[in-house]
């Protein structure tokens, strides 16, 4: 029924993007539930056309609809443009990165029991891109930590445990080297945690997690971080439960909300049709959920696990052969 449909910004990205996002609409489509797109350019590509690679129009359609499913976008190394990922971040106020990293039944890895949660403070750190060249030879990149967004992320984060049922919130930080700007970010976190007595508060230097990760990722729950560690560590997280085909992720800001996988454009596989949707898939799922599609959301949840678990039609960095289409039949075939 027109009434009950729902546009939602369609933000494919480049690299593989185009590739996954078409897979996981296609799945999303099949479950009829009203959702209509609005694809949207974005990327270096479309750089020449509109002297931007994230033209306006994209925020005010993400801003207009309040949700967006969004493909990966390259970001040149060493120079060229700034981000477009960390714009869109920014420019929305999306100050929340959420990263489950669960083990998916039946897909081998080296542990069977992650079940780890990683909040990502989205908008500042290291990733302010306040870089300059202080003398030839010599270059200073600044660390941003505010007291503001420090809050905000440590909030989410207790939120999300109450709201999950989840038990412990674990801050981390090398706030014995940067004690000002880690120790702000601690002392904020500490300052929320007295408003959240039912959940169990614990800091931990981010290099000790990183052992301590790798040794027994059961002793962990929700992980709290500034953007930098927060970007690491999801990545190791993501190489626990089955590598970056398969760890989904939102961006979470006031009313609005962008979800996305956690990997990148891929561009040693781009445009050959075998990279993994899964990851895109589960953020799409998380998309049904904050939709209010909880039954649909875990539907489409299953069929995904469902398709991995038997291994059969499964794409090459699963030890399958099956091309990112195929994998979304079957996807569709068990919804
Ligand atoms: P990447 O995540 O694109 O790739 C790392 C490795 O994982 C590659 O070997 C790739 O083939 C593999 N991989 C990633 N996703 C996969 C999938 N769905 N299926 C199968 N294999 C997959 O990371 P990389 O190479 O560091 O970044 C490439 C570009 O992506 C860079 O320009 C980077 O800035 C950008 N990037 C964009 C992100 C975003 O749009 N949110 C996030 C991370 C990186």
């Amino acid at each position: 029924m027109a009434s009950k449909s729902r546009l939602v910004s369609l933000i494919p990205g480049d690299g593989i993007g185009p590739e996954v996002t078409e897979a996981t609409i296609r799945v999303v489509d099949a479950l009829k539930l009203g959702i209509e797109w609005e694809p949207l350019e974005a990327g270096g590509e479309v750089a020449i056309k509109y002297g931007t690679v994230i033209p306006d129009h994209v925020f005010s359609s993400v801003q207009k609809n309040g949700v967006a499913l969004k493909g990966p976008i390259t970001t040149p190394i060493g120079g060229g443009f700034t981000s477009a990922n960390v714009t869109i971040r920014k420019k929305l106020g999306l100050y929340a990165n959420l990263r489950p990293a669960l083990s998916i039944p039946g897909l081998k890895t080296r542990y069977e029991d992650v079940d780890l949660i990683v909040v990502r403070e989205n908008t500042e750190d290291l990733y302010s891109g306040l870089e300059h060249i202080v003398v030839p030879g010599v270059v200073e990149s600044l660390k941003i930590i505010t007291e503001g967004a420090s809050l905000a992320i440590a909030k989410f984060a207790f939120e999300y445990a109450r709201k999950n049922g989840r038990k412990m919130v674990t801050a981390v930080h090398k706030a014995n080297i940067m004690k000002l700007s880690d120790g702000l970010f601690l002392e904020c976190a500490r300052r929320i945690w007295k408003d959240f007595p039912d959940i169990e508060y614990r800091e931990i230097i981010v290099d000790n997690l990183c052992m301590q990760l790798v040794t027994d990722p059961t002793r962990f729950d929700v992980l709290l971080m500034e953007n930098l560690y927060g970007d690491i560590i999801s990545d190791l997280c993501a190489g626990m439960v089955g590598g970056l085909g398969v760890m989904p992720a939102a961006n979470i800001g006031p009313g609005l909300a962008v979800f996305e996988a956690v990997h990148g454009s891929a561009p040693d596989i781009a445009g050959r049709g075998v990279a993994n949707p899964t990851a895109l898939m589960l953020s799409a799922v998380m998309m049904l959920k904050h939709l209010g599609h909880e039954e649909e959301g875990l539907r489409m949840e299953r069929a995904v696990l469902g398709v991995l678990k038997e291994g059969t039609t499964v794409t090459p960095d699963m030890k399958g052969s099956a091309s990112t289409l195929e994998f979304s039949d079957a996807v569709i075939a068990k919804l």
